[in-house]
Order: structure tokens, then sequence, then C-alpha cells
């Protein structure tokens, strides 16, 4: 049993969320939206939670448990948007950029995804499980119980196959971190393929879809849709084709311009559209009728030098979107693990409340995975929590750059340091 100063649940709705009145009292309306329960009891039991509710109601079985103290109580962190699986590093287009060069413009080149391409095609599948479990150490302490990972920096049928079993090497080892695999073979077109683009989208639609839902080596397929990587009818043949292979349909959407993907994204009926920087509200208002979720990712914008032109947030969230917020983690445009510090640039870029940005990060960014077991406390839920040392929830982005996690319990084991 975890005695906790302070629990919070995180309700599926709460009318709160969709009136935000910057002069009421938002502490009281954080309060509301995260389901907070102070001196709180959580009894975890067999992977599951079993109780949890006001500490002095606990159950007997509850009191005979061992106690353990803890501050701040949340559902485990879901980085629900990262490309984690990746060969060497781009230190170098960092400073390219810095100097001026957009993103967009090295990725034109054939640079940007493409030299990650050529780095995972030299590596072998036990290099790259290697380097993905010692990035998963570095997300636990960040406080991340699941871990999306997608694919993308192969391009071939094989080196698709290989980034996933990489994936599903580290996630038969006992790590403490759900992983989740994404096919993103959609990610750029490959320098091999740049005079006959349709070409590679037949391969992605006859043959890498086909094989990774009959190795059932992932259950979402994405398409990066932008200026420089696939348009729109590309990206519909691609997701539509994944869908009739059972995958769940995800898209990288107007990071770069408004392409029109957040749209495609409710058409095709898609769990989430991420990043959103330049979706226009007519797209807001489809992506909220379909019950589509903005997953926003800040890091990207501090480090591409574009925090001119931020995601919609606010907009998400009054048309009644459930936002998500995650790290992007990458090595081109977000070198960052730190789903703690996207709390914090949730709440100064994106100006959501703190209670708004740990909802992104547990039951929105659950909610963009399609799944209804994480992100939340729960009685039979999995006993996924992230333990925070702080004085009060506001305190987890308001102290920024350091991390608060304390440990974490990921399946009913716990994780402390
Ligand atoms: O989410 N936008 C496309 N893909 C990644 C970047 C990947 C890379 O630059 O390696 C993203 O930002
Ligand atoms: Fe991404």
């Amino acid at each position: 049993t975890i005695h906790a100063r302070q629990l919070l649940t995180m309700p599926e709705e709460s009318d709160a969320l969709r009136d935000y009145d910057p002069q009421a009292d938002l502490h009281a309306r954080d309060r509301e939206i995260v389901g907070a329960i102070d001196d709180a009891g959580v009894f975890v039991n067999d992977g599951q939670i079993e109780w949890f509710g006001p500490y002095e109601e606990r159950t007997e079985e509850a009191k005979q448990a061992p106690q353990i103290r803890a501050e701040l109580v949340t559902p485990g962190w879901v980085d629900c948007h990262t490309h984690a699986v990746f060969a060497g590093e781009r230190a170098d287009e960092f400073v390219l950029r810095n100097a001026g060069r957009p993103y967009v413009e090295i990725l034109e080149e054939g640079g940007g995804i493409l030299n990650s391409v050529d780095a995972l095609r030299r590596a072998s599948t036990k290099e790259l499980a290697d380097a993905l479990l010692e990035r998963v150490f570095d997300s636990v302490r960040a406080g991340v119980t699941t871990l999306e990972v997608k694919t993308g920096y192969g391009l071939t049928t094989s080196d698709e196959l290989k980034s996933l079993k990489a994936i599903q090497m580290v996630a038969d080892q006992e790590v403490p971190c759900e992983l989740v695999p994404c096919f993103l073979g959609a990610h750029a077109i490959p320098r091999e393929y740049r005079d006959r683009r349709d070409e590679y989208v037949d391969l992605v639609c006859e043959e890498m879809i086909p094989k990774v839902a009959e190795q059932n080596l992932a259950q979402y397929c994405d398409v990066f849709c932008d200026r420089g990587a696939f348009t729109v009818d590309e990206a519909r043949r691609i997701l539509t084709t994944g869908q009739d292979h059972g995958l769940i349909a995800r898209i990288h959407a107007d990071e770069l311009t408004d392409a029109g993907a957040a749209r495609l994204a409710a058409e095709v009926g898609a769990a989430s559209a991420d990043h959103l920087e330049y979706t226009s509200d007519d797209a807001i208002a489809a992506m909220a009728d379909a019950g589509v979720v903005g997953v926003l990712m800040p890091a990207v914008n501090l480090f591409l030098g574009t925090t001119d032109h931020l995601a919609p947030a606010r907009k998400l969230l009054q048309a009644g979107c459930e936002v998500a917020v995650a790290t992007d983690f990458n090595p081109g445009s977000a070198m960052t693990q730190d789903l703690g510090l996207m709390l914090t640039l949730a709440c100064t870029l994106y100006k959501m409340t703190p209670g708004e940005a740990l909802r992104a990060v547990t039951i929105g960014a659950a909610k963009a995975l399609r799944r209804d077991d994480i992100g939340r406390i729960r009685t039979g839920v999995t006993a996924n929590l992230t333990m925070l040392s702080v004085p009060s929830m506001t305190y987890v982005p308001y102290h920024f750059g350091t991390s608060h996690v304390s440990g974490v319990v990921q399946n009913g084991e716990f994780a402390y340091w």
C-alpha cells in the first residue's frame, strides 16, 4: 500500500476541462480535472490496482500490506511519441540549424532523417537493442512507465523489421517500462526512391505493412505527412492500408506547413494527430468531432528554435479535443527524453495549466494510444505509477530542469532510487 500525500486519479471526463477562465481559480479547477485525493492510499496487488481512496478508508487487506510513504503519486507517465530506436547522432545538424539552416531544407537536401537512415542500416539488431535499452532506463528515470517507439530510420522492409525486432528484444527483457512499437515506414522517401516515390509507397503498402501485421510487430501505423515528406493522398493510402491490416492510424501532422494532415487524421479516424504547429481551425473542429487526440511536442520548437510558431493547445482544449504531450525523442528535432521538462514547456509555451499538462502525459497520452488500461488510477487497471518528491502538483512543471521523480511502479513492480 502506498500512502500518498496526494494522489491524482485522472477522471475520464470533466466538465471543468471545457471551461477555462484565466481569471478564475485555476488551482481549484486543476484539482478537479486531475481528480486529486489528499492523504490517499493505493493498494497494489498482482500487478494491478486493487483499491485506492482516502488512506483512512483502506481495506483490511491494504492495512496488512507493507506501507510505503510517498508525496505526489500520479498514473505512470506515458511518452506516447518517440523515435527512440536509432543509431548514431546528428549533433552537426544542430550546429547547422543554429547557424540558420532550416530543418526542412536539410531534409529536402537529403540529410536529416536520411542521415539517421544511413546509420541505422549499418547497425545490427543487437546494436539497436543495446542502445535502446540504455535509453529506456533514461526514460524510466524521467518517470515514464510506457514508452511508444516508432521505426522510420530503416526505410527498407528488412531494416524496418530489424527496428521492430530490436524493440521487441528490449521489451522481452525485464525492464520497468512497457514499450509500444509503432510502424513508421513512411517517415521519409529514401534516397534510392527519390525519383520514383510512388514505388516507395507501393513498397510500404504491399510489402511492409502486411509483414508488420502478419508478424504482429506493431499495432500502429504512422506517416509523416508534410512538406519534404508524404502528401495527403500518399498518407491516406498508407493509413487505410494499415487499417485494413488491423493497424491503428496515427499521423505526424502539419509540423512544418499546413499540409492538411490533421484533417486527414479526422477523415480516416486516426487515434492521434501529432505536432499540429500549422493546423487550421477547421481541422481542429474536425479532429474534435472525430475524437482524434492532439499530441503536442514542445521540445521540437525549443530545439529547432521555432517557438514563434506553436501548436494551438488552448484551441484544441477549447474545441474539446483530448490533448497529449510527448517528447518526440529523436536525434534530429528533439534530442531529449525529459518528459518532466515537457510539462514546463506545456505551461509556459502552450499556456496549459499544471493539471492539464499532467493529464496530457497520463490519460491524454493513453488515449492517443487508444489504451484504457494505463494512464489513470482505477481499480483493476495495471499498477503503473509515477512517484514525485514535490510539495504540490504545480511544483512538477514549476521547478524545472531537475527530475522530481523518486520512483515508478510498473506492472506492480517498484523501482526506486
Ligand atoms: O517527429 N517530423 C518527423 N519526424 C521526427 C523527426 C525525426 C528526425 O529528424 O530524425 C519528428 O520531428
Ligand atoms: Fe515524431
